[in-house]
């Protein structure tokens, strides 16, 4: 694996997944892969399972890890080719690229879209710029369209839940929220359970909230929750905002809280949420905190998805 930016980098889901599983039980077992290597962790936005996530990852394969919060802490980019640079920012991208590929092995960085102009955030500006430019792997820490640690993540634990001969049907249900969020997660996780081709797979929202059909076109959509949810083995709740009305709460999503009442037509589902998540508005917090819930182990196997990437770029 060269770079690591969408399911697209990766050969074989089912081998990465497992490699992931024997980090689970050998967090040590190459220990020394990345000895004398350095991982760089540039920060766009806030972030907590990620940032932590992927410097434990490093560190059990031996690297030595640099988070920088360029935000806050670098100069303004410039990602503009054909620009004066007479403005507000400081620094261009063809510029700054190359010198962080000259401290880093391997260079992650996290985005995020601005939700006002779509074909700006879909283009992925940075990303691409950084590959182009930096000379080193770049890996997604989440950018504006896909969040492929999380969704590999996601997989992983999925695995871990299913024993059984056919496919598990796995939901994806949209959730209210006060704020208009990306389409990443939603996105990447569409793109993952398609390529890995291990479930029956349905997506279920409010009318306006359809997703880039690039990412979706393999699942069931409806705009009925309770049929979606019926005999559903995982459902995976998650806002996001509109993608044809680009950025925009279209409604206050009254009657889409997933609920334990709500659940009672699953088949005994195992609920997922990629984190943060906001109680008793996204999710009851009688689902959160029930036995079915399998967050927590959801965002612990963020680090087993870190460390099999690293691991097959160090190896690359
Ligand atoms: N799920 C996730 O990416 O969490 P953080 O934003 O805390 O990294």
């Amino acid at each position: 694996m060269k770079h690591f930016t969408s399911v697209k980098d990766v050969q074989d889901i089912d081998a990465l997944v497992a490699q992931a599983l024997l980090y689970k039980q050998q967090p040590a077992l190459h220990s020394n892969l990345g000895t004398a290597k350095r991982i760089g962790l540039l920060f766009m936005n806030p972030s907590m399972r990620t940032r932590i996530s992927t410097q434990v990852a490093a560190r059990n394969l031996g690297m030595d890890t640099i988070v920088f919060n360029l935000d806050k802490e670098g100069w303004q980019l410039e990602l503009d080719d054909d620009i004066v640079m007479n403005g507000t920012s400081v620094e261009h991208i063809r510029d700054a690229a190359p010198v962080l590929g000259s401290y880093f092995d391997i260079l992650c960085v996290r985005t995020f879209p601005q939700l006002l102009d779509r074909d700006a955030d879909y283009s992925e500006v940075l990303l691409s710029k950084l590959i182009a430019y930096s000379g080193i792997p770049i890996v997604s820490l989440e950018s504006a369209t896909l969040h492929p640690l999380q969704s590999l993540a996601d997989v992983i634990t999925i695995s871990e839940h299913w024993q059984e001969k056919r496919k598990p049907r796995v939901v994806l249900t949209w959730a209210p929220h006060i704020k208009p969020l990306p389409h990443c997660v939603a996105n990447s996780f569409s793109e993952w359970i398609n390529g890995w081709g291990h479930a029956e797979f349905v997506i279920t929202h409010p009318k306006g909230y359809e997703l880039d059909e690039k990412y979706t076109q393999d699942a069931s959509i409806t705009y009925d929750q309770e049929a979606a949810l019926q005999e559903a083995d995982f459902v995976y709740v998650k806002n996001w905002s509109s993608y044809h009305n680009y950025g925009k709460v279209l409604s206050d999503g009254d009657g889409w809280m997933l609920t334990q009442n709500r659940l009672s037509v699953t088949n005994n589902a195992k609920i997922m949420h990629c984190l943060p998540v906001r109680r008793n508005l996204e999710l009851s917090a009688e689902v959160l905190d029930g036995a079915n819930s399998i967050v927590t182990q959801q965002a612990a196997n963020r680090v087993w998805a870190a460390q099999a990437v690293l691991s097959q770029i160090l190896n690359h």
